[in-house]
């Protein structure tokens, strides 16, 4: 018989985004910028925005209903639901807000920050309570709503980011029929400055001698060629170390599912792996960069199509703020 517990199958996947979106046309008339210099530049076409009253909650809950249902699971079933946003509707979390909502009664669930990495990180860190076999069924999801975080003055970086929301359900597999190949999860810390939505403190007297913060967190700021820099570099350093583990070579990836940032990088990482165009998935033209949600929803809307089958092996990749940047080599289905 074979042994539930080290091996890991992603079984599920389900995406949420909200319904309103703005193309490049509507944002040049809400600042300095052209249709023209954003689809040369990056590929974006469009963004899809949540509404002020919209929460990251609820499009993290639509997407982790619609992953469960594909892997024919209920949320009674789940022990774990990881929540990967640098964007919580909550600073102490919104995972178990979310694990409410669901009915996901036994679940533990908590937030894990790592930016544009986070979906990859949560999904290395959902995978290692599956293989110590601690639990059997994780529900992971990679949502942002950075919207509410840009300065929308600012060319540089409002024109780049959307919201959104993607999830997986992770299930404990025969150790045989391990999915998770290979990975591999980097910081680095130096270059923090880079890409920051960073807390400003004011300064709140209590008595003469104590004086604490009181602050709030200002618009994202980014240095974009640095981070292109290192994005472009780093990326498919990370993705021939982990198909070195995974014992593959890069002919033997059906599917290129970076983080969707810009569509230079995706190319520029394609071309230095040798990857040909037609094995890259790419939605940024109607969603832009959802941050820990991008690769997620990517995902699902390649499941969906029919395009990613069982079996298929996929390199993923997600870099972003901190620095991060990782690589989940996995298998699609059981
Ligand atoms: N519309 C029009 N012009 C713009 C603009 C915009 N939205 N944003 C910047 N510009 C201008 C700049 O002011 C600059 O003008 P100047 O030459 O007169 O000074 C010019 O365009 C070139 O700017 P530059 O920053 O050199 O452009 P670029 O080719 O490096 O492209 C990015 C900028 C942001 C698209 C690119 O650096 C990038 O994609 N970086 C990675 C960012 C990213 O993905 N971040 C998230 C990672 S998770």
């Amino acid at each position: 018989m074979k042994q539930l517990g080290a091996g890991i199958a992603i079984t599920g996947s389900g995406s949420a985004t909200p319904a309103v979106s703005l193309d490049n046309h509507a944002l040049s008339k809400i600042v300095d910028t052209s249709d023209e210099w954003i689809r040369t530049r990056t590929g974006i076409e469009s963004r899809h925005l949540a509404k002020a009253e919209e929460s990251l909650t609820d499009l993290a809950v639509a997407s982790a209903s619609a992953a469960i249902a594909q892997a024919g699971i209920t949320p009674e079933d789940l022990d774990l639901i990881i929540l990967a946003t640098s964007t919580a509707d909550d600073l102490f979390g919104s995972a178990s807000k979310i694990q409410a909502n669901l009915g996901a009664t036994r679940a533990v669930a908590f937030d894990l920050t790592a930016a544009c990495s986070g979906f990859i990180f949560g999904l290395v860190t959902g995978a290692q309570f599956i293989r110590t076999g601690a639990y059997q069924n994780v529900l992971l999801i990679g949502a942002d709503i950075l919207s509410r975080w840009l300065d929308w003055s600012d060319r540089t970086t409002c024109v780049l980011f959307g919201d959104g929301a993607g999830a997986v359900v992770m299930q404990a597999s025969a150790t045989e029929d391990d999915s998770l190949l290979g990975f591999e999860l980097r910081s680095d810390g130096k270059q923090n400055d880079c890409l920051k939505l960073s807390y400003r403190s004011g300064s709140q007297e209590l008595t003469s001698n104590v004086s604490v913060g009181s602050g709030s967190y200002r618009p994202i700021t980014m240095n974009g060629r640095e981070v292109y820099r290192f994005a472009v570099q780093k990326v498919p350093e990370a993705i021939e170390k982990a198909l070195f583990r995974a014992n593959l070579n890069t002919e033997e990836v059906d599917w290129l599912l970076l983080h969707q940032a810009n569509q230079r990088i995706l190319d520029s990482v394609a071309d230095r792996l040798k990857i040909p165009q037609d094995k890259v998935l790419s939605n940024l033209a109607s969603y832009g960069n959802t941050s820990a949600a991008s690769i997620p929803i990517a995902l699902d809307e390649a499941v969906r199509a029919g395009k990613i089958k069982p079996g298929h092996v996929i390199a993923a990749s997600g870099f972003g703020a901190g620095l991060t940047w990782g690589v989940a080599i996995f298998k699609w289905g059981r």
